[in-house]
This record gives structure tokens, C-alpha cells and sequence, in this order.
């Protein structure tokens, strides 16, 4: 194997999409399972198993109930369905907020029973000491500011972050301290586009935007939002597929063949030898 083909076949780790600052954008997207994993990889450069998993696969309401053993198994899987992009894992709600050592112990299961690349944590006001901690033991971190999904019992809903100036000096001082703190990149999620802009000037790792406009160094989607399997979507995403539309109807055809006994056929039949 000549070395350019060796690096070819080498899968992204945190250092190559810290290099990203400022360059080609980086791709990433919400990824929970390995067939979906198989079909990302030559697309993204990150994969991120988000806590989101909690509502897009297990009908959950918000993203706090769901559990560490959840995200390694989901983490497991994406793992094996690919081969090429960076695997990151979100640490769930409880699972690293009591104390560095806490989530030192954690997201060392992470890494050692699921093969991922990274971890990623909601970056709250006390943060960075622990994002510290993981990143001088060997954990590459990436933090994730702005709006925090498991914040959301405190904040008492989903909302966009920035218009103010009192949180816009808020989110630019947590979004610094995330980058002084070490992490390799850092999502920035429902903010303005003039405070996604100053963040992603203040700090030296790469801005993954998400409903933060295209001032940041790369982008994140829920897949399952932009290839339309929700009837509801958020304002800041593109629908690239409408799958709930395709699924329905593919299914509806196999519900009437099945009740007109037009499936199976001769095609899909084994026949004995005579
Ligand atoms: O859990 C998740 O999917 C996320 C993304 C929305 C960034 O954190």
C-alpha cells in the first residue's frame, strides 16, 4: 500500500478537524446506527452520535432521560458501520456534570467500549475545568455552546441564544473558556448569526454551526430532520429528501399487494425441485 493510499484509508481523528479553522468547511451529521453510518462516511467528516438519538429514535420528549449504555450502544454501532469519518459521542445529562474524575470515568467507557474517536459535552458555566481534565488525559473533546438541549429544565424551552447582550457576553465567554479548555471543536447551536460570527473569531478551534448560520467553520443536521422524516422541521433546516413521504407510500403498496395477495410473487417464491 503506497502512503497515499495508506492516508486515504485512515480515519479522521480530532487533530485533522482541528486543522479545519478557518479552511473547507467541515461536514458532520447526527448518526445513531450502522447502516445509516455506512451511508454517511463517504459524505461526512464527522459523525456525531448525538443524545438527540433520545427523541429522533426512542420517542423520548427532551434528551434527559437518555442514558450512557444507550449511547454506547448506539456509539457501538456507528463504529462499525463505518470507516472513514470521525465518530464523536455526546456524553447524556448526569453522566459528567458532578465532577472531572465522574466524567473522566465515563467517557473512558465511551472510548474503550465503542472505538469512537471523541467525546462531546454541553459546555454549562463550570464546564471547563472538566473539559481540562479530559483533554490532558488523552480525551479529545469537543464542546458544544449556545443553545444546550440539557439545559433545558433551567432555561424552560428551546431557545435561540444572542439577542440580548447580556447573553450574547454569556455565550462568547463560555464558547472562550471551551477553546482555552482544549476541546478540538465546539458545536454552536441556535445562536444569531452576528454572535456565531464573533464566537467563531474569539476561539481557535472550529465552529460547528447548527441553526447558527454559515459564519462558522462547518455545519451540523439531525439527518433524520434534513432527509424530511419528520412532518415538523426547524426554520434553520434544509430538507434534502422527503422520506416520511417515500416511506408511506412504499409502505402502502406493500400493504395493498399483501391484501390483494400480489406479494409474494414467483419472484420472491422458492419452489421445491419436482
Ligand atoms: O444531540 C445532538 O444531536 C446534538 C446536535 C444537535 C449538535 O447535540
Amino acid at each position: 500500500m503506497s502512503a497515499q493510499s495508506k492516508d486515504k484509508a485512515r480515519r479522521l481523528a480530532a487533530p485533522d478537524i482541528a486543522a479545519r479553522k478557518g479552511g473547507e468547511p467541515v461536514v458532520c451529521l447526527t448518526c445513531y446506527t450502522a447502516p445509516m453510518a455506512g451511508l454517511l462516511d463517504a459524505h461526512c467528516d464527522v459523525l456525531l452520535v448525538g443524545d438527540s438519538v433520545g427523541m429522533v429514535l426512542h420517542g423520548l420528549p427532551n434528551t434527559l432521560a437518555v442514558t450512557l449504555d444507550m449511547m454506547i450502544l448506539h456509539a457501538q454501532a456507528v463504529v462499525r458501520g463505518s470507516s472513514r469519518a470521525l465518530v464523536v459521542v455526546d456524553m447524556p445529562f448526569g453522566s459528567y456534570e458532578a465532577s472531572p474524575e465522574q466524567a473522566f470515568a465515563n467517557a473512558c467507557r465511551v472510548m474503550k467500549e465503542t472505538g469512537a474517536g471523541a467525546i462531546k459535552v454541553e459546555s454549562g458555566p463550570t464546564a471547563a475545568s472538566t473539559i481540562a481534565y479530559l483533554t490532558q488525559r488523552g480525551i479529545p473533546v469537543m464542546g458544544h455552546v449556545g443553545l444546550r438541549p440539557q439545559a433545558l429544565l433551567v432555561e424552560g424551552a428551546f431557545k435561540a441564544k444572542g439577542r440580548i447582550a447580556s447573553e450574547r457576553e454569556r455565550v462568547l465567554e463560555e464558547a472562550r473558556l471551551t477553546d482555552e479548555a482544549g476541546v478540538f471543536s465546539m458545536v454552536v447551536e441556535g445562536v444569531a448569526e452576528s454572535l456565531a460570527r464573533d464566537v467563531t473569531a474569539a476561539v481557535s478551534a472550529p465552529t460547528i454551526g447548527i441553526g447558527a448560520s454559515s459564519a462558522c467553520d462547518g455545519q451540523v443536521l439531525v439527518t433524520d430532520d434534513m432527509l424530511g422524516l419528520f412532518d415538523w422541521t426547524p426554520r434553520f433546516v434544509r430538507r434534502y429528501a422527503d422520506l416520511k413521504t417515500e416511506i408511506g407510500l412504499a409502505v402502502e403498496r406493500y400493504a395493498a399487494d399483501v391484501r390483494a395477495r400480489r406479494f409474494p410473487g414467483e419472484a420472491e417464491t422458492y419452489f421445491g425441485k419436482s
